[in-house]
């Protein structure tokens, strides 16, 4: 039996890359997307669409009830830290809003497993004892993107109990790169990532780049962040799948490898790709930037069985520099 997969966000970046893997695996996707910062060219021809909003009950229930949907993968939300600072309601709409109505529409259907995209944000700004980070380390989060998602978690929490349904939380640290076999990338409008701005300069589609902070207490002064490269985050989502369709119970895991880079050694790795070099000022401090960001991910591997196999650096530059070149 083909187990039919609705991935919200289907279209956006982590998704899209989703809905190629989950197909490359024998299931069947259903994408539920409202193109706001979705790309239609990032869903395979043949995929069944529903065009919407993920926070709609009765788009929800009309998906439900035309499709035999086996689990949920949820990646529609807003992911921009700066933005949810300036403009907090669309965070707690978008993000914990809507994965209420969603996990109200799976109760009343009948859905019950459900794999979660959230985020190293719900940690805030961990202090160097506790890095690298475990799960159950403390979350206060220091923006309402971090606390928009460790409310859904909550929530998560609660609904699974009460409604007979299991969820595995996955808290992605810095996802990077693009699909290893070419077919889709990071396409989002306006993008704030470090490696898609550096990608992005090195492309002459834009000038140059600042580094935000050079003062941080990190040997360069500049941030440290483990950066994950997004078929690994994807081959955590197919086991988080695999581990609730067996009956698996609730887990909450860190997505990272362990291990982490500085800006400058990202915009260096970049540099060393041979493509170009690319401009850089240095400048103030971004508000919000924990110093250092680095997930324990034991219990991801212990757990479901993680190995990754993209844990290097310039495996992932290049990849993300591949997928620029290729839209141009
Ligand atoms: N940076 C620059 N220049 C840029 C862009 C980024 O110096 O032009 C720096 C940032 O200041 C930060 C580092 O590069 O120190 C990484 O920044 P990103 O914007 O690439 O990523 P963040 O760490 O801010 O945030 C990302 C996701 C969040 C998630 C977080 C978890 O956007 O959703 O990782 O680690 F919560």
């Amino acid at each position: 039996m083909t187990h039919q997969i609705l991935v919200t966000g289907g279209a956006g970046y982590i998704g899209s890359h989703a809905v190629h893997h989950l197909i490359d695996h024998g299931y069947q996707p259903v994408v539920l997307d409202d193109f706001s910062t979705g790309r239609h060219e990032a869903i395979p021809e043949g995929t069944p669409l529903y065009e919407g909003n993920v926070g709609d009950p009765h788009l929800l229930a009309t998906v439900f009830s035309e499709q035999n949907i086996t689990a949920v993968m949820h990646f529609a939300g807003s992911i921009v830290v700066p933005e949810s600072v300036t403009n907090p309601g669309k965070y707690y709409a978008n993000n914990t809003g809507n994965t209420l109505m969603l996990l109200t529409a799976m109760a009343k259907a009948g859905v019950s497993r459900l794999v979660f995209s959230s985020t190293a944000a719900v940690y805030g700004n961990p202090d160097a004892k506790f890095i690298p980070i475990v799960e159950d380390n403390p979350t206060e989060p220091i923006n309402p993107y971090g606390m928009s998602k460790l409310m859904s978690e909550r929530m998560i929490a609660d609904m699974t109990t009460a409604h007979d349904m299991s969820a595995v939380v996955l808290r992605y640290f810095n996802v990077a790169g693009a699909d290893m076999k070419g077919r889709v990338g990071q396409s989002t409008p306006d993008a704030t990532h470090l490696i898609k701005i550096a990608t992005q300069v090195l492309t002459g589609q834009r000038d140059g780049m600042s580094i935000f902070g050079t003062d941080y207490d990190t040997p360069d002064g500049t941030c440290i962040r483990d950066y994950i490269h997004i078929d690994d985050l994807i081959a955590a989502h197919l086991l988080a799948l695999d581990h609730l369709i067996k009956g698996g119970e609730n887990l909450t895991l860190n997505c990272g490898y362990g291990h982490g880079f500085s800006v400058k050694e990202v915009i260096t790795a970049i540099n060393a790709l041979g493509e170009g070099e690319i401009n850089v000022t240095l400048a103030d401090r971004r508000d919000g930037d924990p110093a250092r960001l680095i997930a324990d991910s034991s219990a991801c591997r212990n757990r479901l069985g993680w190995t990754p196999r993209h844990d290097d650096l310039t495996t992932i530059v290049r990849s993300a520099l591949a997928w620029e070149k290729s839209r141009q």
